[in-house]
């Protein structure tokens, strides 16, 4: 039995990842403003292996004092505001979020020399940015185009940087666009596949960004737990970044159309311009993560199916 941190630990993919770690016998520690997540999503967990904190990681003080009295074996960063497009609405305050509350972090850690078995950073696919070649490898050029790319990047350079000089066994993922069940479709910032379920299912209409032809490579939440435990429980993925993903491009308007297939319903859609500082492409190259036993196991049919499976009766 260990004891985890995970920040952000009532969102998507921290509740997925949490509701993993106690069937595996851990106990958790939630930080998690809710902000986007909610308490709900925490509901199928026993009480017993989880601690719940509602609190904001940039209560700086509150975070360290939590780290110094926990000494917790992992730690799991992935509270943030994960929209791009709001970190382009708030650029400034998104930042002391996606950036300087990890750091306070890494500086716990390094001024109360405490030892930690590994603190995991989830950066994202953002930091690659437009550049044209694809698929993206962990060593593909890297233009961040909105505050929230670079402050991802910032803070898996800082978790690498601060892991080298200081000895702690720091690790980041970049994950690619993740969807599955208990992603918040209630924010005009929430990712688009649960904007997109829950349009269907309400007969809501979908405002789509663009022409519909930007790509992203979509992976299934299952996927994303078991390349999280695969990285926390592998001591020799240290001071290093892997990509998170299917290793499929799939493009905006063929995942709608899986979606109306499988569902059997027309989604109402009305278009609007591009988002400012919207990726065109992006797909990764797996290769690495694979390198340590990773596996995807969903396309993003069977994703599909799955998602909507589980959702049918919320
Ligand atoms: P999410 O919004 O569901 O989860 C983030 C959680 O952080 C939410 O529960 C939110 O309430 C919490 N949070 C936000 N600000 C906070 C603050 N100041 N203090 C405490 N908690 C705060 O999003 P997610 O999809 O589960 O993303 C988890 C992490 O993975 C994020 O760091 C995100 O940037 C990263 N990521 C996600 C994707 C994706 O496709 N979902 C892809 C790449 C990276
Ligand atoms: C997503 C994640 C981000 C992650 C990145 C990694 C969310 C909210 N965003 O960003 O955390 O770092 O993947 O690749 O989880 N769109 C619409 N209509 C909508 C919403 C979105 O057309 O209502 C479009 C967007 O303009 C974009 C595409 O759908 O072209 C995907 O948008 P979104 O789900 O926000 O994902 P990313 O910006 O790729």
């Amino acid at each position: 039995m260990s004891k985890y941190l995970v920040t952000g630990g009532a969102g998507f993919i921290g509740s997925n990842l949490v509701e993993r770690l106690v069937e595996d016998g851990n106990d958790v520690v939630i930080v998690d403003d809710l902000s986007m997540g909610k308490i709900e999503n925490l509901d199928c967990i026993p009480k017993k292996h989880i601690t719940f904190y509602k609190r904001s990681i940039t209560d700086f003080g509150f975070m360290s004092r939590l780290l110094i009295t926990e000494k917790f074996d992992y730690i799991v960063l992935l509270g943030a505001v994960a929209s791009v497009a709001d970190s382009v609405d708030r650029p400034a305050e998104t930042h002391s979020i996606n950036q300087e509350a990890n750091i306070n972090v890494y500086e716990t850690i390094r001024k109360h020399a405490l030892r930690v078995k590994k603190v995991l950073f989830a950066s994202s696919a953002a930091v690659y940015g437009d550049d044209p070649v694809l698929p993206k490898k962990e060593t593909s050029n890297i233009v961040p185009l909105t505050p929230y790319a670079i402050d991802k990047f910032s803070s898996e350079r800082y978790a690498i940087v601060y892991g080298k000089l200081y000895d702690i066994p720091t690790v980041c993922t970049r994950f690619f666009n993740v969807y599955g069940p208990r992603q918040n479709p209630e924010s005009p910032y929430s990712g688009v596949l649960s904007i997109v379920q829950s349009c269907l299912k309400t007969g809501k209409t979908f405002k789509l960004f663009g022409d519909g032809e930007q790509t992203r490579d979509f992976t299934y939440i299952d996927d994303v737990i078991d390349a999280l435990l695969l990285l926390l429980s592998t001591p020799e993925a240290k001071w290093d970044v892997y990509n998170v993903a299917t290793g499929k491009r799939t493009s905006l308007n063929s995942v709608i159309d899986s979606f109306e297939k499988a569902t059997g319903k027309e989604l109402d859609i009305v278009y609007a311009e591009k988002r400012k500082g919207d990726i065109k492409d992006s797909f990764a190259d797996v290769t690495k993560l694979k390198g340590l036993g990773y596996m995807p196991k969903y396309d993003i049919e069977s994703g599909l199916k799955k998602y909507l499976e589980l959702t049918v009766r919320d």
